[in-house]
């Protein structure tokens, strides 16, 4: 019965990890996965989080491990809520959005999108070339399929504003488009206001439907709140949309599972409608959601002076990234000059596409000991002052040969 069971591929980003535990050279570094390290190259639990747990577990009888309501942790949401759309948002007092808690970004991605094609008719959903490389695979669980728009141009390296509009235009009325809040990845090319704006416009002419995913909110500017302007910008026209919320990242909850889903509708009787069937989704693929990400979330959120430290721990996370990224590019621009490195600096987040080829990254791992992904994604976090030029040195012996 099994036996005839073919091997299944690693999976491109987490293996990274997998490899670089079993490689036992001193020098290795990890510039695989998303996931943010200290300068000592260690993952932290945030402070906001570590009194959010104290707290919990002081107050038993209002955090307990019964099972949560279909929608979520309802105090979580509410914040959640705030945190995209701004805590005095026109919609959230009109009761226009709905929120349903799930499994960070991933569940929710898959979640809406299982709910689009069941109660829209959705069977396509456009997605950013490159995008982040699961949008594939979640949203083709949920029997849709996609296809990529131009992001960037020619170049790999930079934004193609004009070949995106132009597909935009192209796509049939009513299209679902996947777009990337803030902070892109893998290429950590983001939209300006400015072109955010022009969007706008073509949205609403074509009814597109505008599916946010908002994975690292904090990591492009270090400010949470000018990280969330493009969603805002939706928000305030009016245009009904889609997010799919995560704090695996900016609040280091990556194993607790923690998002939601957000979808900003017309009227309060409109998004409670939806919610109603978003609900009866998540109880067929897995049931409830797990309380304690969003109990912890919900307090760090709500609580004034942790939400306060929560915003100094993001601010301290972004600018040490920012840090990295300038430094990476100091040692690249001074290492290898035959090169133009300026995209690693114009580029934001936790991610640089360094515009290095596959064959390149496969040598830097056999040869080197250092691990990024195929498409030549840097993740920043993996670098600090003791690695990074023995990282430009290595990708100077690459680019030479
Ligand atoms: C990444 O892109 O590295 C992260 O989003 C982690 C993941 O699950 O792929």
């Amino acid at each position: 019965r099994f036996s005839g069971v073919v091997q299944g591929p690693p999976d491109p980003i987490l293996n990274l990890g997998v490899m670089f535990r079993a490689d036992p050279h001193p020098k290795k570094v990890n510039l695989g996965i998303g996931a943010y390290r200290n300068a000592e190259l260690k993952p932290e639990i945030l402070q906001c989080v570590r009194k959010a747990e104290e707290f919990i577990y002081k107050h038993p009888e209002t955090y307990t491990k019964e099972y949560l309501p279909l929608e979520g942790y309802v105090p979580f949401l509410k914040e959640a809520q705030k945190l995209i759309f701004g805590p005095d948002h026109v919609a959230l007092k009109e009761g226009r959005v709905c929120s349903i808690q799930e499994l960070s970004g991933s569940g929710s991605l898959l979640i809406s999108a299982d709910f689009m094609h069941r109660l829209l008719g959705i069977n396509k959903i456009y997605i950013p070339n490159p995008t982040w490389g699961n949008h594939g695979a979640l949203i083709g669980k949920a029997l849709c399929e996609t296809e990529k728009y131009t992001y960037l141009g020619a170049d790999g390296l930079y934004i193609d504003f004009e070949g995106m509009k132009k597909d935009f235009l192209a796509m049939p009325d009513g299209s679902v488009i996947l777009l990337h809040a803030c902070a892109h990845n893998p290429s950590g090319v983001d939209l300006n206001e400015e072109q955010w704006r022009e969007l706008l416009p073509i949205f609403k002419k074509k009814q597109h439907l505008p599916y946010f995913d908002c994975a690292y909110q904090g990591f492009a500017t270090g400010d949470l709140d000018k990280d969330a302007m493009a969603m805002r910008l939706f928000a305030d026209e009016g245009i009904e949309f889609i997010i799919c919320q995560s704090l695996s990242k900016n609040m280091g909850l990556y194993g607790e599972r923690c998002g939601a889903i957000h979808i900003h509708t017309v009227d309060k009787e409109t998004a409670d409608r939806v919610a109603s069937q978003v609900k009866r989704i998540v109880r067929a693929t897995h049931s409830v959601s797990p309380c304690h990400g969003a109990y912890i979330a919900s307090v760090v959120l709500g609580t004034p002076e942790l939400f306060e430290l929560f915003k100094e721990e993001v601010k301290k996370m972004a600018g040490r990234l920012l840090d990295m990224r300038k430094k990476i590019y100091d040692a690249l621009s001074k290492t290898a000059p035959e090169k133009n490195w300026d995209h690693v600096i114009y580029q934001r987040g936790m991610f640089s596409f360094t515009g290095l080829d596959s064959h390149q990254v496969k040598m830097l791992a056999d040869e080197y000991h250092i691990y990024m992904v195929s498409s030549g994604r840097m993740a920043l976090t993996g670098l600090n002052d003791g690695n990074i030029q023995y990282v430009a040195d290595s990708i100077k012996a690459e680019e030479v040969k």
